[in-house]
């Protein structure tokens, strides 16, 4: 048996079978390993579905008007699309590719939105041709070139303005957003962002339908929702002077989730849902302004969970006295979140789980940066080449930044579901990273 620590780390249908090997989605996955090679991905889509209707549920319960818009950076794919599409999810995008996973997809055009501190010409066309629901305005220069090519595909746009509060949810520095010093969004506190509502306002093409607010990833406490809530909502009550009338309003995503046993634990949906609902209604009713449709926007919470990388281990390297180098045929080119955040990573045995722990290795990629470092310090049972292992929480953020460094092949991404399993992804060839050279 699993203990929870563990199992809350794992996604939910982890079990160990009779042979003691590690199995998900009811698929073996040594056998799994065996069939489709390493690295490898596999997302499991129970796990998926149930943090969907649990985030849909809970904010449906503490605040009706409510939809939840997935935000897609962290794991773009058409199957996934078609999962959220059912699971009854919006989609937020940040570039004309993740909007072309759409279209792809046949997702609903009119649960889209595109955010981005430089939306280009062409992505902006790309959106306004496509009637996606909103696009989140984020800089002055773009106010008015998204007002033009509205007016020049003849239609009127709604829109959000992002707004940044100064509020710091105290996450690693390059994944703080909500700060003053920061390149997204219109600040508050310069006035700039009551120019951008005036400046929008004005605009023939364009309809001005809320505010939207990010304050960065992971933020593993509700309070700094509540603060910058509290703040941008005072904010949106002044300035219907200028004309706004706040129908829409996104608190953004940035909801943590476990990594690791060691991790503060995060509160849980409900905490954060209630939250965030709990201090819209007091605040409306405070300032006697008309309660918004809530959107947020969750995007490691959805899928960081579903997702396990599992890699094989190649060379050992002992050096005595200092430590002990276990090698995986992945690391950066998939994973590169420990050598840019150090973000810490669970590492299991795949056949051996349930043995008792009993060398501390550090466990590293076959990448030639001395940094390619997938876990300082890993407890596992002693281990050999040829074995495999798992690095859990791995669903958000891996793959969405993975790379070709050292023309490295991106590995195959598979989807488990009772006991079924089906690439969603295959692996890059050599062929296919030549293919784009002229
Ligand atoms: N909304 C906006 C406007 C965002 O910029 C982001 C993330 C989200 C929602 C979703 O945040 P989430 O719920 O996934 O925390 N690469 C980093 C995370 C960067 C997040 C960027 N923006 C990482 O691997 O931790």
């Amino acid at each position: 048996m699993l203990n929870e620590d563990i199992k809350n780390i794992l996604p939910m249908t982890s079990q160990v079978n009779d042979e003691g090997i590690l199995e998900i989605g009811g698929c073996n996955l040594e056998e799994i390993s065996n069939y489709y090679g390493t690295p490898l991905y596999i997302y499991d889509e129970n796990t998926i579905r149930n943090i969907c209707k649990e985030f849909v549920n809970e904010f449906k319960e503490s605040y009706p008007n409510s939809h939840i818009s997935y935000s897609s950076k962290a794991f773009s794919s058409p199957y996934l699309t078609k999962i959220l599409e059912e699971e009854n999810l919006g989609i937020d995008v940040v570039s004309g590719g993740e909007l072309s996973v759409l279209q792809h997809s046949k997702f609903p055009s009119n649960k889209v939105n595109f955010h981005g501190n430089n939306k280009s010409y062409e992505e902006l066309k790309q959106s306004v041709d496509w009637n996606i629901e909103t696009i989140t305005l984020d800089s002055f220069d773009e106010i008015s070139l998204l007002n033009k090519i509205a007016s020049e595909l003849s239609k009127n746009q709604k829109v959000l303005i992002r707004v940044s509060p100064s509020v710091d949810p105290k996450t690693h520095i390059l994944t703080t957003t909500g700060t003053l010093d920061s390149k997204f969004g219109f600040p508050i506190e310069t006035g700039q962002a009551e120019e951008a509502i005036k400046l929008t306002t004005k605009m023939s093409n364009l309809d001005l339908q809320g505010i939207h607010f990010h304050l960065g990833s992971p933020i593993f406490e509700t309070e700094p929702y509540v603060l910058a809530i509290n703040y941008v909502l005072e904010f949106a009550h002044q300035q219907r002077k200028n004309g706004l009338n706040l129908k829409i309003f996104n608190p953004g995503g940035g909801f943590a989730v476990s990594y690791t046993s060691m991790d503060k634990t995060p509160p849980t949906v409900k905490e954060y849902a209630n939250a965030i609902s709990e201090t819209i209604i007091k605040k409306c009713d405070e300032l006697s302004l008309p309660k918004p449709h809530l959107i947020v926007e969750p995007g490691r919470s959805i899928v960081a969970r579903s997702g396990v990388a599992i890699y094989k281990i190649g060379s050992i390297k002992n050096i005595p006295g200092v430590r002990k180098y276990v090698s995986i045929d992945g690391g950066m080119g998939d994973n590169i979140r420990p050598a840019l955040y150090q973000s810490k990573y669970s590492i299991f045995h795949v056949t051996r789980i349930l043995e008792k722990p009993t060398e501390k290795v550090t466990v590293v990629g076959k990448f030639c940066e001395s940094g390619d470092i997938l876990s300082n310090e890993s407890l596992l049972p002693k281990l050999k080449y040829g074995d495999l292992i798992i690095s859990a929480t791995s669903g958000a953020y891996n793959i969405a930044m993975s790379s070709n460094y050292n023309m490295y092949c991106r590995p195959t991404i598979i989807i488990v579901n009772n006991g079924n399993h089906k690439v969603i992804k295959r692996r890059e060839t050599h062929e296919d990273l030549l293919s784009h050279f002229v």
